[in-house]
């Protein structure tokens, strides 16, 4: 039995527009300008042209690995030049295994000029972006009020400008071509307030709804947006020493191995998925819950499930 529409959003995202059985904006017929293509219901990976930051370590990194093993080629950005030697040679190894191109690239995003670098590389490279993957990005523990406001602004260059900038760069040609994908990775921290670490829920939240609202924007044109909104994943973001190894919510929500919430993207990215939240529970506490409980309780818990707690 067919499901009613609103539950069929819900559960598959809008019908893909690069999909020439649904049409660009659900109806029956080809999605206006899209390329032509057998009949499936998935993006298809294969040889297509992906640029993936943060690609130096997390996410980022088993994105790479994931769409390099779907055929794509990946440009693959790391933001500190030390990391380049280590970039090369995992970049050489992934482009063997899997036989596609993949080229290791450096540039600071947190720099005005950022997005605007990492694009002119990626053109002197591939013919394209089919794929954006933006992974980037920063994390610090402490409370607002005892926090420089320069690293505030570092943190907004990194999570929240270059994320518009580079997809503001490659949407254009995306539309043009009829057929392409931005997978923006912001975090289940986007639904609620997330004291301790203020600004980097706020950056989420600006990215969630982005996303969300350029998508829309975007229909009958064979692009999408989607976010991926993963809880919290054992990656050096938060395996570090700055960051608390114990925090209340822990207990509840665990860590999330990276490999799995890359495999989430993937699909995501694949069945055209506006938002994606990795793992059943947590899209119950941050889906369901956030709209059951009134804004300021959700605050108010999150204050204490956040607070670091004593060794
Ligand atoms: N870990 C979590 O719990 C979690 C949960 C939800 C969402 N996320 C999001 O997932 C994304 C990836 O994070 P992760 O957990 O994979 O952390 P990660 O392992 O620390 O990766 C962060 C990546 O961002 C890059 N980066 C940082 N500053 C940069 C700059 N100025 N210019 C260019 N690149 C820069 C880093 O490059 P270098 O190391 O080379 O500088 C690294 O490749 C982030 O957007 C994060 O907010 C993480």
């Amino acid at each position: 039995m067919k499901a009613a529409w609103p539950a069929r959003l819900f559960l598959s995202g809008r019908p893909d527009a690069d999909n020439p059985k649904h049409g660009a904006d659900g109806r029956d017929g080809p999605a206006r300008g899209a390329e032509s293509r057998p009949a499936m219901s998935e993006y298809r990976l294969k040889e297509r042209y992906a640029l993936v930051t943060g690609a130096s370590s997390g996410i980022g990194r088993a994105m790479a690995e994931r769409l390099a093993e779907a055929g794509a080629h990946c440009a693959c950005l790391a933001g500190s030049p030390e990391k380049m030697e280590t970039l090369r040679e995992w970049a050489s190894d992934l482009a063997s295994r899997h036989r596609v191109a993949v080229h290791p690239l450096q540039a600071d995003l947190s720099l005005e000029d950022g997005p605007e670098t990492v694009f002119a590389r990626v053109e002197a490279v591939f013919p394209r972006v089919d794929i954006l993957v933006n992974s980037a990005g920063l994390m610090y523990y402490g409370d607002f009020a005892d926090t420089a406001l320069e690293r505030h602004e570092r943190l907004l260059q990194v999570n929240v400008r270059a994320y518009l900038a580079l997809m503001r760069l490659v949407l254009p040609g995306m539309i043009e071509r009829g057929q392409g994908r931005v997978l923006n990775v912001s975090s289940a921290s986007a639904f609620q307030p997330t004291p301790h670490f203020a600004m980097y829920g706020a950056s989420k939240a600006f990215v969630l709804s982005l996303s969300e609202a350029v998508n829309q924007e975007l229909r009958g044109t064979g692009v999408m947006v989607c976010a991926l909104c993963p809880s919290h994943v054992r990656t050096p973001m938060i395996v570090n020493p700055d960051f608390p190894g114990r925090l209340w919510w822990y207990s509840l929500s665990g860590l999330a191995d990276p490999d799995e919430v890359a495999r989430q993207g993937v699909r995501a990215l694949k069945k055209g998925r506006p938002v994606s939240v990795p793992g059943l529970r947590h899209k119950f506490f941050h889906l369901l819950l956030p709209r059951l409980t009134p804004r300021r309780l959700s605050g108010y818990i999150s204050y204490h499930a956040l607070k670091a707690r004593k060794p």
